[in-house]
């Protein structure tokens, strides 16, 4: 499968649930009851960042345990990083950026991958490479709504999941647009309730998303 297969078929990913939780977890026990309140609130796309000790193991343990969990890894700044995602387990990637290296190993291990992108020339470069489905990070401080509504207009070929400051309050307006299949975001599962294992007001977020569906959203 080549690399533009497996980003094309990121976008069937990112239009299973409105918001993708960028989750920080550092204690594996949290790992499953985090998943399960995700899910049970209707989130079933969940990107575990690599920004702790144990965010490997994490990953392993979502993937073993909730067969309707779609793990993946987050924050993946190396091949080294790729090739852990994916003996993890992982069943996609997202990186804040895009590097060669990055690209070429998610490929060499067919990883999907939603790489990075802030400016119409990392879109274009990206979309070159065949990636139609991106990350647009980080999305307010880079001109949010209105910036991804400019680039509409003349790259119209493109998805983008906006992450970095993406709140309840802004992101329906991101979800309006056409190129906005989902958003991400540690809101709905921010690091003080998972460290307080407060499922329940972390499924009560995850569910209260809901709200922001597509109506075209599978
Ligand atoms: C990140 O990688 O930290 C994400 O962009 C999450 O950003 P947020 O905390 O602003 O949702």
């Amino acid at each position: 499968m080549t690399s533009y297969q497996e980003n094309h078929d990121l976008l069937k990913i990112c239009k299973l649930a409105p918001v993708i939780p960028v989750l920080v977890v550092d204690e594996t026990s949290k790992a499953v009851p985090l998943a399960k309140a995700l899910i049970t609130g209707g989130l079933r796309v969940l990107e575990v960042t690599l920004r702790t000790d144990n965010a490997l193991a994490v990953i392993k343990e979502m993937v073993n345990s909730n067969a309707e969990g779609i793990i993946g890894a987050g924050t993946l700044l190396s091949e080294k990083d790729v090739y852990a995602a994916k003996k993890a387990g992982a069943k996609f990637g997202v990186s804040p950026g895009a590097t060669e290296q990055i690209l070429r190993a998610c490929a060499e291990v067919s990883l999907p991958l939603l790489p990075g992108a802030a400016t119409p020339s990392e879109v274009m470069s990206l979309l070159s490479k065949g990636y139609s489905v991106q990350k647009f990070f980080p999305a307010e401080s880079n001109g949010g709504v209105k910036a991804l509504k400019s680039i509409l207009g003349p790259i119209p070929g493109v998805s983008f999941c906006p992450t970095g400051g993406v709140t309840p309050t802004n992101a329906i307006d991101y979800l309006s647009l056409t190129n906005v299949p989902c958003v991400g975001g540690s809101w709905v599962a921010p690091e003080n309730k998972i460290k307080a294992a407060d499922w329940r007001a972390i499924t009560e977020r995850a569910r209260s998303t809901q709200a922001f569906r597509k109506p075209s959203a599978g």
